[in-house]
């Protein structure tokens, strides 16, 4: 009922009677009263005139959990969203949770106080980004897991590109995001599973939305830096969860092969020289291809190898 009376005020620049309000969704004007004192309480900013009705002010970012879930055009997900001001890191609540959830439950914060990227780094986390943890139970061997991580940097080059052709955003491999050659996106894909089982995927994704460039490093970007604009967080959230929901979907239907080709088409790395900075090793070759699973294919004097994760730099 209040999200109803929302989206009416919402629909209605000006003030809008109780009278009207109550005919429109059939409830009471004592009833409609009810709900708008429930919706200021929640933070929403409403303002009432006699003779004329409501008007709505202003929607707290707060409540960015309920409008979303209201306003999202999902199967699977985000039909559970958990939003915080801020956190120690999102994977590491999405994880706490994730056995309790269903599948496509999504925890998204403001600020994480203790972010976590790759290979044990700090992922700084300042306001004006977003991080966001998808909980996911496909019904796949855990070997192939790490598909997860190019359905997932697909759906986000996918949004980015949606929200602005213009952008030209590249996936480079393993898992991050480029804008002119600047990150604006990293993923950390974390698995609980036994032998044979997958309990649940953690995929985290941590994105510069509005974050101030003096708080990034030098190789990174914003979408506001790109865009020259001030961007709405929820409308962003909302085409990402949506995109993400669809490619997703898209993954368990048919399997990974079309995904892996809309990734090759993204990439920023695949035909390039490259250095790679393994765990133990650099390896320097062409970057031939991605394998199902997401390995990269390295041609090396003739020789294809296979490196699982590393760090691409070009040569
Ligand atoms: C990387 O590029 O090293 C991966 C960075 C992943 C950061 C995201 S932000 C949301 C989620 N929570 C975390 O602590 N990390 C991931």
């Amino acid at each position: 009922m209040k999200s109803k009376i929302l989206e009416i005020l919402e629909k209605n620049r000006n003030y809008v009677s109780g009278e009207e309000i109550s005919k429109d969704i059939g409830i009471s004007r004592a009833a409609v009263w009810k709900h708008i004192k429930k919706l200021r309480e929640l933070g929403y900013e409403i303002d009432s005139k006699t003779n004329e009705g409501y008007k709505l002010i202003k929607s707290p970012e707060k409540q960015i959990e309920f409008e979303l879930e209201r306003m999202l055009d999902t199967n699977i997900i985000g039909k559970k969203i958990l939003f915080f001001e801020e956190v120690d890191s999102t994977n590491n609540k999405a994880k706490q949770i994730a056995l309790d959830e269903k599948e496509g439950a999504v925890v998204i914060s403001e600020i994480q106080t203790s972010g976590r990227g790759r290979r044990g780094r700090e992922w700084q986390s300042p306001k004006g980004g977003i991080y966001v943890s998808f909980i996911l139970k496909p019904n796949i061997s855990p070997q192939r897991a790490p598909q997860l991580t190019l359905v997932s940097s697909l759906a986000l080059v996918e949004t980015l590109n949606a929200i602005d052709g213009n952008l030209n955003a590249k996936i480079k491999w393993p898992n991050d995001v480029l804008i002119k050659g600047k990150k604006i996106s990293g993923i950390l894909t974390e698995l609980s599973a036994d032998m044979e089982k997958i309990n649940y995927i953690v995929v985290g994704v941590g994105v510069n939305i509005n974050t101030d460039i003096n708080s990034l490093p030098e190789t990174a970007t914003s979408l506001k830096l790109e865009m020259r604009e001030e961007i709405s967080v929820k409308l962003f959230l909302k085409s990402f969860l949506e995109h993400y929901d669809s490619v997703y979907q898209e993954y368990l239907d048919g399997g990974i092969n079309q995904i892996i080709q809309r990734w090759k088409d993204n990439s920023d790395t695949l035909g390039k020289n490259v250095k790679i900075m393994g765990i133990n090793e650099t390896y320097e070759g062409l970057a031939k291809d991605i394998d199902e699973n997401g390995a990269l294919i390295l041609l090396i004097d003739n020789k294809e190898i296979k490196v699982y994760s590393g760090d691409v730099s070009l040569r």
